[in-house]
């Protein structure tokens, strides 16, 4: 009989894929069988996020309540936590083996190696890492849409921010592998792809053509039979050029939506962060996105009371945000993390203050989200349709290209693109059923459970 092994993911959609080719390593090169994450499991993979200290606290709880729930189980620990703080991790009850960023591409025939004993600990330094692991994968699953990863690592150094130290340097994939992976994932049936890595605009410039090559590989994947949709996933706004949002304006199948890290309104926080914009440079970048591209779905992320932020800085970050045609904001406090620049800056904020700014741009998101989902009540929008459940029942529910949550009660349907007549705003978004007036609610075709499941 196989051994079981299940997964748990945390943090970003980077990770999302990571975990995907580890499971396709580990089904390549050991005999086990995959099981849920809440199922009962011999070993269990949690691959980490470190971006935060709360989410520091996430993994280290999913570990314990592994340990404490399934103590006869081994349970392997990756991801960025796992680079920062190996040891650390070592020591959690339960833990078997650690495995770093490097030393990815061993970890199935580390996990098929699995002892009794102490805590293996392989983590290499993040500077050996020096070119992409390229793990070609066929679903995502739990996922209606598709991550694609293009490229891992930063050759920044934000002073607030660990992701160069626990991914290291830019690497990018090869443009060939990527549409492969396009096609396969196209053909296996995903509609939507999203296109992921730690810095994207950068994507090409450790090749051998040794420039940046983004807005041709978008290019490239526009052109693929079977991709209906293309999303662009984080991107910084130093590399958002108007080649880019020329071929969003002009291309049907690229989502109009983008994510961009703003951080903060003032310039003198962004000097401080390292950052290679000044806010100016950020508003013009919204406002010709805006101009350019109608009802088009923008986040941000900012972090509340990094070292130095006065009340006015804050201020200007928070009227930016009400200014600017941004539909969304993550908002994260700012957390001291070890090994970053900044943990050792004078001026640390007190928590509280830090708290009372993160609630107040929160509010502030949530007032402009509700207000841009309400400009599309009585409008008939495309919505990538998954099933997921919630409160005890099955539901269909799906997001639009511009970023909005649609739900269409309960039922179960396939991973599709279905044109949806918007009829109003409820408490989890906006609220709707199929234009063509067939509901495919409760029966419309065969359901593939293992695709279908959670949001962004
Ligand atoms: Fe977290 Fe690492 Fe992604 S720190 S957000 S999992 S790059």
């Amino acid at each position: 009989m196989s051994r079981r092994i299940a997964y748990c993911t945390f943090g970003c959609r980077l990770n999302q894929y990571d975990t995907e080719a580890i499971r396709t390593l580990v089904d390549d090169g050991c005999d086990f069988e995959t099981v849920g994450a809440r199922d009962a499991a011999d070993v269990y993979v949690v691959n980490t996020c470190s971006v935060t200290a709360r989410a520091d606290a996430s993994a280290r709880k999913a570990i314990r309540r592994i340990a404490a729930e399934r103590p006869t189980s081994r349970i392997v620990v990756t991801g960025c936590y796992a680079q920062r703080a190996p040891e650390e991790l070592a020591a959690l009850p339960g833990v078997a083996l650690v495995v770093g960023a490097a030393d990815r591409s061993r970890v199935a025939e580390l996990i098929d190696r699995l002892e009794d004993g102490p805590p293996v600990v392989a983590v290499s330094p993040i500077s050996t890492a020096k070119s992409f692991l390229d793990v070609p994968i066929t679903e995502m699953t739990e996922h209606s849409r598709a991550f694609v990863k293009v490229q891992e690592g930063c050759n920044e150094s934000c002073t607030f921010c660990i992701v160069p130290q626990t991914r290291g340097v830019s690497r990018s994939r090869t443009r060939a592998s990527v549409l492969d992976q396009v096609r396969r994932l196209a053909g296996a049936g995903y509609v939507e792809v999203v296109l992921t890595g730690v810095h994207i605009g950068d994507y090409g410039l450790d090749l051998p053509e040794r420039r940046r090559m983004l807005p041709e590989l978008i290019e490239g994947i526009l052109e693929i039979d079977g991709v209906e949709r293309f999303r662009l996933s984080s991107i910084e706004p130093a590399s958002l050029g108007d080649e880019i949002i020329s071929l969003m304006a002009e291309s049907p199948k690229f989502a109009r939506h983008f994510h961009i890290p703003f951080q903060s309104g003032s310039d003198a926080v962004l000097g401080r962060m390292k950052r290679r914009y000044r806010a100016g440079e950020f508003a013009d970048l919204v406002t010709r996105i805006g101009e350019r591209i109608p009802d088009c779905g923008i986040g941000v992320d900012v972090i509340c009371g990094f070292p130095g932020e006065t009340d006015e800085d804050f201020l200007r970050t928070f009227e930016c945000v009400e200014r600017l045609p941004i539909t969304y904001v993550h908002a994260f406090t700012y957390s001291a993390r070890p090994g970053s620049e900044a943990e050792h800056f004078t001026g640390q904020v007190p928590g509280e203050v830090r708290k009372r700014r993160t609630r107040a741009l929160k509010r502030l998101s949530a007032d402009k989200h509700r207000r841009f989902a309400e400009r599309h009540v009585g409008q008939v929008v495309d919505v990538l349709l998954e099933t997921s459940r919630r409160g005890g029942t099955t539901r269909i529910g799906g997001w639009t290209d511009n970023y909005l949550r649609v739900d269409l009660g309960e039922g179960r349907a396939d991973a599709r693109l279905e044109a949806v007549a918007i009829s109003g705003l409820g408490e989890n978004g906006l609220v709707g059923v199929p234009a063509s007036g067939c509901t495919g609610a409760d029966g419309g075709g065969l359901v593939d459970d293992r695709r279908a499941g959670a949001g962004p």
